[in-house]
């Protein structure tokens, strides 16, 4: 290789810009999993604990609405860098909005800004998360060897910051170790610190990326032409008046409730991905090949929902248990319910290498579609598991935290078995006209869980918890297992894709 001195090893061998966009989302998820860590407690908290005083289903529901929405959004962010901005300012944008979602909640403004807060951070993660994935891929040419590499020490970045945030941002809530704030918490502290975060971050990329960064990303790659941008303002005056229409009727009707608006919301999330398989699966410009592997895609699809639904659930359904089931100290070490959300990240730093090395290393290994059935058989698993404290020891009592760190163990093989395999077979499987809308599918299908989380986790709480552990392990490891008779016919539907 004559060029090899031009090729930029700065950053542990990648290029010097993989450096900036590690930081940018490792301070940019830091910030969502610290906000997340504490949120659920923020809502359902009294107010004299420094709480909204919402109810615990609602708070619950809102959460997985909530986490929903912030990868429907992806969608829109996606086209916006690709026919507007480009990623470089779509995701800067993005960041911005993120950074005054977590203000707002750092000030005592009760309800209002909650839902600000929501719609910022909402559209917010929808221009930075997708984009900022998107220029890891552009900072490597197209057999450039490094690239699964990058995106594995992306990725890394990614659980870094998720595990860091849960540790740093409920100790700020709790006034730093000091009791500072009396005997209730300080959440606006907490969100204050997720603000922080953001901006770092923010800094960071402004700076580092106008030197490291490709100039390419300050353009959009399929600038949207006049007549189209008319047709494009069309559709969205008319889903407004839709929007405000169904709105309007719902209020005279009396029905406009949060949980109503709820139900709307989770009808989208799972109308949206639908609506995209009809598209690519009718569209002329697909291929033969490509239509089956789409439809080869569809059980992909379904099944990573399922298992984001339960892997998602884990700052809910577990938050809960973790606040309100467990002994909150081994022996003199006490800590806090939300400092659980450190054990997700944390578990997948640990499994990753032992995985890559398993992949390296099997010959004859399965294929992307028995991996992820494992996947669901573990993520059912992950919440079997948790039906066992409550049915030996009843639920009115605490448990050892161990059931948690067990659980969360568990659903992370099911993560390591899912993840990265689904990322790498969605781009792989997807039609040469729909790249990016296909890349959007892989956010839907954890948007698509989340939502139907919106709706059952309204019946979780200590009263019903063994049965509904049960109930929902049960579903996902029957999919899991039907999954596997099916496996060999998706995988031939994949058309040679691996
Ligand atoms: N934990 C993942 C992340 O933060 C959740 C996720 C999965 C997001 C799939 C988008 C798509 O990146
Ligand atoms: N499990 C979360 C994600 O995949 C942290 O990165």
């Amino acid at each position: 290789m004559s060029n090899k001195k031009n090729i930029d090893t700065a950053f542990f061998g990648q290029p010097r810009g993989l450096s900036t966009l590690f930081f940018t989302e490792m301070w940019e998820r830091f910030s969502y999993y610290g906000m997340r860590a504490i949120l659920l407690f923020y809502m359902y908290y009294a107010v004299s604990a420094g709480g909204l005083g919402m109810s615990q289903t609602t708070a619950a529901s809102v959460m997985s609405i909530y986490g929903s929405l912030v990868y429907l959004s992806s969608v829109v962010g996606g086209w916006l860098s690709d026919r507007v901005w480009g990623p470089r300012r779509t995701v800067f944008f993005g960041g911005v909005l993120i950074m005054f979602g977590h203000i707002v909640l750092a000030f005592p403004w009760g309800l209002a800004a909650l839902y600000s807060s929501i719609a910022l951070i909402v559209v917010g993660t929808g221009l930075l998360k997708p984009n900022v994935s998107d220029m890891v891929g552009s900072l490597y040419s197209e057999n450039d060897r490094r690239r699964d590499a990058g995106f594995s020490m992306f990725v890394f970045g990614i659980n870094l910051g998720s595990a860091i945030a849960p540790i740093l941002v409920p100790w700020a809530s709790n006034g730093f170790g000091f009791h500072a704030f009396g005997n209730h918490y300080n959440f606006h502290a907490g969100f204050s610190l997720a603000a922080i975060g953001m901006f770092i971050g923010l800094v960071q990329y402004y700076f580092d990326g106008k030197k490291y960064l490709p100039e390419a990303g300050m353009y959009p790659n399929d600038p949207i032409e006049r007549k189209d941008l008319n047709k494009i303002i069309q559709k969205v005056v008319i889903g407004v008046v839709i929007v405000v229409a169904l709105l309007v009727v719902m209020a005279l009707m009396g029905q406009l409730n949060i949980d109503n608006i709820i139900n709307l919301l989770t009808i989208l999330a799972i109308a949206i991905p639908v609506y995209y398989f009809v598209i690519m699966l009718r569209s002329p410009k697909v291929s033969k090949v490509e239509r089956s592997r789409v439809w080869a895609y569809v059980p992909l699809f379904i099944a990573a929902a399922i298992f984001w639904g339960i892997e998602e659930s884990g700052s809910v359904v577990l938050a809960l248990f973790a606040e309100q089931r467990t002994v909150l100290h081994i022996g003199n070490w006490h800590f806090a319910a939300a400092n659980f959300q450190t054990l997700n990240p944390v578990f997948i730093m640990i499994l990753t290498p032992f995985f890559v090395w398993l992949w390296e290393n099997w010959k004859k290994q399965p294929s992307a579609p028995t991996k992820f059935a494992a996947g669901l058989v573990f993520a059912g698993l992950s919440y079997m598991w948790m039906a066992i404290p409550g049915w030996l020891f009843g639920t009115s009592d605490r448990v050892s935290p161990f059931w948690l760190v067990g659980s969360w163990f568990i659903v992370e093989i099911a993560e390591m078995l899912i993840s990265p395999i689904g990322l790498s077979v969605t781009t792989k499987l997807a039609p040469k006209a729909f790249k990016s809308q296909m890349m959007s599918m892989w956010f839907l299908a954890d948007a698509a869980g989340q939502a139907v989380n919106a709706q059952i986790v309204k019946y979780y709480s200590s009263a019903t918890e063994v049965p509904y552990f049960l109930i929902v392990g049960i579903v996902s490891v029957i999919f899991g297992i039907v999954m596997l008779f099916f496996a060999k016919k998706i995988h031939s539907l994949m058309a040679g894709v691996n």
